[in-house]
């Protein structure tokens, strides 16, 4: 019956409102032999992978003692000899600066037992009906509450993983009850927070966030939380502390608003294509001065992808229809989203037939990562294979994960220039500034001349335009019949 002892605030309860300063007790005190500079914590952090290990290592760069955890002995092994365990700009430079505040294991109850915050960034999966899975976040919390059963001192634990909404307050809550055998909001705290941060600019975005959420289950949880929090950025940020579930609703809400308003613009940038003199640059250049609007995420180029964007939205409409709400404009978004592939492929077609070379520049799922979940130009690459293109791909960092999902369906090429000089047509579908260094001597020699479908404007255009025809998406000068745009918009 330990489960009952969930404290009643957990669901709809609790702040929110602005929390007045810390409540540092007795018991609040870090341990003696842990020498710290002040208002530094001891800190643990379940999961060193794309984002735990960033976060680990931000936190110990600002001076905070930090536990990592890790199932993988490599990624501990890697932490411990101060090497990066993934592969992210800045976080090398921030564990060297670290100076031996930065530890791991695979224990997380020793971890629990020698720090007073705990942070839990494991994978979510989703599952098959689209909901996230809540596995490895239960696992890791039971061994938490084993570490909680070995310490008197009350005890935060933050969940920074993504998980569906209800989670935190209903199985994770009910299950840390149970594990540790303490009453949830009272003698050990629980938040929700999320990182808002993209792969390649990790570093960068935790050290810059736009503001820092916190869900969380009694204020102590949250004053503790905001506190470290606010010591682990370059400048000041607002924290919006609500309850768990205003957190959780939150946070793909957040990344919902967002690829809707990155599908608005390639609705836009469709639109554009077919109506001779329309350029969608302009159009969401002008549309982004609107102050309601913004110009963030408003290009029109390719689909979204990665390992949130999709998932997340997938994951706010299942949990629409699941309560009898209306989940229409997510849903249309995913399938506007997958719409994008056949739309660039139809692009192709237009200026090659099948059988034909076509090069796919940028398979990660955006720059400076090697991540290709749901990438675009690995999903392009799929396409045009089934299509019958002769596929050539080349990617500066995620040439070996894509190779998991395009094995040898497609010829990889060393460098841009290699696919310059073999393609027909050459799709850039990551923003990678190394496609900018493409010179006309890398295409194929006159009398041929190439296509280059560039989806991010990274190509130079005066300089390729003697051997190159370059279509932008979103124009409407490509293949339009002016006649036709006169009928229709007459
Ligand atoms: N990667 C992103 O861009 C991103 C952005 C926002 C949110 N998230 C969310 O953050 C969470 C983690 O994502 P990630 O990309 O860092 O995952 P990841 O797969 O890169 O890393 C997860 C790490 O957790 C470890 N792990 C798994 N179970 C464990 C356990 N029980 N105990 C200790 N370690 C364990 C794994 O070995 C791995 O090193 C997910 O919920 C994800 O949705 C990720």
């Amino acid at each position: 019956m330990v489960a009952l002892q969930v404290a009643r605030n957990l669901i709809g309860g609790a702040a929110n409102k602005e929390i007045g300063a810390v409540i540092v007790s007795q018991q609040d005190k870090p341990s003696p032999d842990s020498v710290m500079p002040e208002g530094a914590m001891a800190v643990s952090v379940i999961g060193l992978g794309k984002l735990g290990a960033p976060l680990a290592a931000v936190a110990s760069s600002k001076g905070h003692r930090v536990v990592g955890v890790d199932l993988s002995a490599s990624a501990v092994a890697a932490v411990n000899a101060g090497i990066a365990p993934v592969d992210e700009p800045g976080l090398q430079d921030l564990i060297d600066r670290s100076k031996g505040r930065l530890t791991a294991t695979t224990d997380i109850a020793q971890a629990v037992v020698d720090t007073e915050i705990t942070l839990i960034i494991v994978p979510t999966p989703t599952g098959p009906d689209g909901r996230f899975i809540n596995d490895h976040v239960l696992s890791a919390i039971r061994a938490i509450g084993e570490g909680l059963k070995r310490k008197q001192t009350y005890h935060c634990v933050v969940v920074t993983s993504t998980v569906m909404p209800g989670s935190t307050g209903g199985v994770i809550a009910e299950t840390l009850a149970r594990a540790s055998g303490r009453v949830v909001g009272r003698d050990v705290g629980l938040c929700y927070s999320p990182e808002f941060i993209a792969l390649g600019t990790v570093v960068r975005d935790m050290l810059n966030p736009d503001m820092h959420l916190i869900g969380e289950c009694d204020p102590r949880a949250g004053a503790m939380l905001e506190k470290l929090l606010a010591s682990c950025v370059d400048r000041k940020v607002p924290a919006r502390r609500m309850n768990l579930i205003n957190a959780e609703i939150t946070k793909i809400a957040v990344n919902t608003f967002v690829t809707t308003k990155i599908t608005y613009a390639n609705m836009l940038g469709e639109l554009c294509e077919h109506l001779a003199g329309a350029d969608a640059d302009v159009v969401t250049g002008a549309l982004g001065m609107d102050t309601r609007i913004g110009g963030k995420y408003l290009k029109a180029a390719t689909g979204y992808g990665g390992p949130c964007f999709p998932r997340d939205n997938v994951a706010f409409a299942t949990l629409a229809r699941g309560l009898g709400a209306r989940a229409d404009l997510a849903e249309a978004t995913d399938r506007m989203n997958h719409h994008q592939i056949d739309r660039l492929t139809a692009t192709v077609a237009r200026h090659a037939r099948p059988g034909a070379t076509v090069a796919v520049l940028g398979l990660s799922y955006k720059p400076d990562t090697e991540v290709v979940e749901a990438s675009q130009g690995v999903m392009l690459a799929q396409a045009l294979v089934r299509a019958g293109y002769k596929v050539m791909v080349h990617d500066p960092k995620a040439m070996a994960t894509a190779r998991r999902s395009l094995a040898d369906a497609v010829h990889y090429a060393a460098t841009p220039a290699q696919c310059a000089a073999a393609a027909e047509v050459l799709v850039v579908t990551t923003g990678w500034p190394q496609f900018a260094a493409l010179r006309a001597e890398d295409f194929k020699p006159a009398p041929a001349r190439s296509v280059a479908i560039d989806c991010w404007r990274v190509l130079d255009a005066d300089r390729l335009a003697p051997v190159c025809d370059i279509v932008v998406p979103g124009r409407g000068d490509d293949h339009i019949d002016p006649a036709a745009t006169k009928r229709v918009a007459a």
